[in-house]
């Protein structure tokens, strides 16, 4: 098969992946409601040989049949196409959603793909008129319900030793990354007021280019952090991130910034921390009620589902770290602890504080058995909290003060001790677990690795859950 760029999406003979009506409607193949890619867009469209960059991969809310493949081109350009196939023949051709953002000339493509296969490798070509065809391949969620890895870290920014996680994801096959906010710094300020003098948005395409090795092949599942509310970019400030993302868009308030997906025997739910958080209050309570009642929906839902043993839940701010940069954040606690502790939660993963940090077993605001480096523990008795906010962002110290703080509803450093921490580190890292299903006695595991940039191995951790 040639890549000769043709005039125009078209398809060609159905494949045995032929999608539905939905699909092509969702990626703009055919006409209909909701179909983006402006005509201004190609009006303005040149002739460009740049290859697409930034490529990365998100799930849609269906695991096993939905992938969104988000790529961008330096400026407009003429007949952006997704071409996909079982085979490197693909088969079918998709046209994008095209948008752009400020102060960049970079344009996003976007196709939310639904109706695949579950467990199937697909081959992407991602081509416009006179430009390189960029390839890559990922593989849908299977039905199966074996073991599998995923990575989970925040606070990564454009930095060698994001770039070292980059790589580490890769060699350590985890299937997916679940990236708790603070992603690329394009807002230097991170606390939703910044003047243009602390932004670069074109930081963004650096931070997706840095990405690409591993993103054009796994989903890479962003919540936001403090640095993605970015001052005159939308009412939020997460206008930039809209336009770069597409995630599974079945949250609270109907926006990218909550969502939750199941894999395996393991459900996951991101939240917006800047909506619960006490310390930079920029975005505190525009969901507010409705985020929460949200939350304890998908909460009571998964926790009724035979077919589920763990529920992590991911944001940015920390419930419990004893880092004193940034420490802990009454808010969060105010608002989502007591539905963590009801519904057992097993893991929260934040960020924010840049190091590794993690808990003993936690109800009611206090450790409740301890969970030592390499113990297993059960969380049918306790939550674990765990700061993986060594992404590659500078990192903080790690001292472990007697005395650490929580920010409160005043935005007033509160001191209390530190006794809930287990283990603590500052090197950079990405915390890895392998979810395993029952086994014969009914006990599932969530085995957590963390490993440091170097290589180099910080935590491990058995998270034991029976039914
Ligand atoms: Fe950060
Ligand atoms: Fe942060």
């Amino acid at each position: 098969m040639t890549d000769s760029p043709h005039a125009g999406p078209t398809t060609t003979a159905p494949s045995r992946t032929a999608p539905s009506r939905r699909t092509l409607l969702k990626a703009g193949l055919i006409g209909g409601a909701g179909v983006v890619a402006g005509p201004m867009l190609w009006t303005q469209a040149a002739r460009s040989a740049a290859p697409a960059a930034g490529v990365h991969l998100s799930y849609g809310t269906n695991p096993l049949r939905q992938m969104n493949v988000t790529w961008s081109t330096a400026g407009s350009v003429q007949a952006p196409r997704l071409d996909l196939g079982v085979t490197p023949d693909y088969g079918l051709t998709l046209q994008p959603e095209s948008v752009s953002s400020i102060r960049v000339d970079s344009v996003y493509h976007h196709v939310d793909l639904s109706d695949l296969r579950p467990g199937t490798r697909y081959y992407y070509r991602l081509s416009h008129d006179g430009g390189t065809p960029t390839r890559g391949s990922f593989t849908t969620a299977p039905k199966s319900d074996g073991s599998f890895r995923f990575a989970a870290f925040g606070d990564m920014g454009v930095a060698e030793d994001a770039a070292r996680n980059v790589n580490l994801i890769r060699q350590q096959g985890a299937e997916f990354a679940f990236v708790v906010g603070d992603i690329a710094y394009a807002d230097t300020g991170g606390q939703g007021k910044s003047g243009e003098a602390q932004q670069d948005f074109g930081v963004w395409d650096e931070f997706l280019n840095q990405i690409q090795p591993s993103a054009n092949t796994i989903p890479w599942m962003t919540v936001v952090g403090n640095h993605e509310m970015e001052n005159g970019n939308g009412e939020l400030g997460y206008d930039g991130y809209r336009a770069r993302f597409h995630l599974p868009g079945n949250g609270a308030g109907g926006g990218q910034e909550t969502y939750s997906f199941v894999r395996g025997n393991v459900a996951f739910i991101a939240l917006d921390g800047n909506d619960a958080t006490y310390e930079y209050t920029r975005n505190a309570g525009y969901l507010g009620a409705t985020l929460d009642s949200w939350l304890e929906h998908r909460l009571a839902a998964f926790r009724a589902r035979d077919d589920i043993d763990f529920i992590l839940v991911g944001f940015h701010q920390c419930a419990y770290c004893t880092n004193i940069a940034h420490a802990s954040d009454g808010g969060i606690r105010d608002r989502w602890e007591a539905l963590f502790d009801r519904y057992q939660v097993d893991v929260v993963i934040n960020g924010h504080n840049h190091c590794y940090e993690r808990t003993h077993l936690m109800r009611g605001g206090k450790p409740v058995q301890e969970a030592p480096r390499g113990a297993t523990v059960s969380t049918n008795q306790g939550t674990i909290y765990i700061t993986a906010g060594g992404g590659g962002g500078s990192t903080y110290p790690d001292v472990l003060p007697v005395l650490s703080y929580y920010t409160d509803k005043n935005g007033l450093k509160v001191p209390e001790p530190t006794t809930y921490r287990a283990v603590g580190d500052a090197t950079h890292s990405v915390a890895f677990f392998d979810a395993h299903p029952r086994d014969a006695h009914g006990q599932a595991r969530l085995d957590l690795e963390v490993i440091a940039s170097d290589g180099s191995a910080v935590d491990t951790l058995t998270i034991a859950r029976s039914r």
